[in-house]
């Protein structure tokens, strides 16, 4: 199977959302990927529920919800009533985990846990088998056009070991600093999506940029 490409539209232009939205419905890119922020979890606010209900009236293709807020659990519910597909939480910030992430499954979602660049993959391993994804972060969270955090690779081979050993059916993402030559090295690691923000939509032809992405 090759790569799922998961533009992030964070670095989209919200002037023009809906002619983004267009391109990547009309491009080679799987999903769309949607990173909700609070300015507590995270150093910056990005958008919310009315922004999201919006993008969904026009995306063609899932929504891959990231969410980078505290008490994830509240707001569930609207996070479906919005249109969310895959909705992905932090680890750091769930007390009860394993609660919430039946809670997102229950809510007629797909469940992601993202790690922080300073948390072990092996806090997974007890929830693993319940996940449909795992998000390694390759950025601190919060700013789209961060530095890749080499580590990131090594984390996504561990990840991939743990997912065989405990028999799960989890896709791993990887999210911030993606590009061709970082994506190569993901992809060789055993990654399953990439997020990409700056790279395709900095780029002069966002939709070329997608498919080169989608053929590492
Ligand atoms: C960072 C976000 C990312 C961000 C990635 O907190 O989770 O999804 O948009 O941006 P790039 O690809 O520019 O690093
Ligand atoms: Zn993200």
């Amino acid at each position: 199977m090759s790569v799922l490409i998961s533009p992030s539209m964070l670095s989209c232009d919200f002037a023009n959302m809906q002619r983004d939205i267009e391109m990547i419905n009309a491009s080679q890119a799987d999903w769309f990927h949607v990173d909700v922020m609070d300015g507590v979890f995270v150093p910056n606010i990005s958008f919310g529920f009315p922004v999201i209900e919006a993008m969904k009236r026009h995306a063609t293709k899932p929504l891959d919800v990231h969410i980078m807020i505290e008490n994830p659990d509240d707001y569930i519910a609207e996070f479906k009533r919005c249109g969310t597909d895959i909705l992905t939480v932090h680890f750091e910030a769930c007390r009860h985990l394993h609660r919430t992430i039946q809670a997102i499954k229950q809510a007629g979602m797909k469940a992601g846990v993202a790690l922080n660049p300073h948390t072990p993959v092996s806090a997974l391993t007890d929830v693993i088998a319940d996940l449909d994804l795992v998000l390694i972060m390759s950025v601190n969270p919060g700013f789209g056009g961060q530095k890749f955090i080499a580590n990131a690779v090594n984390k996504v081979a561990e990840t991939k070991q743990l997912i065989q050993a405990k028999g799960s059916s989890a896709l791993i993402e990887v999210d911030g600093g993606v590009n061709l030559e970082t994506g190569k090295l993901l992809v060789d690691a055993g990654a399953d999506v990439l997020v990409a923000g700056s790279f395709v939509f900095g780029s002069s032809n966002p939709s070329e940029t997608i498919e080169q992405l989608k053929s590492l």
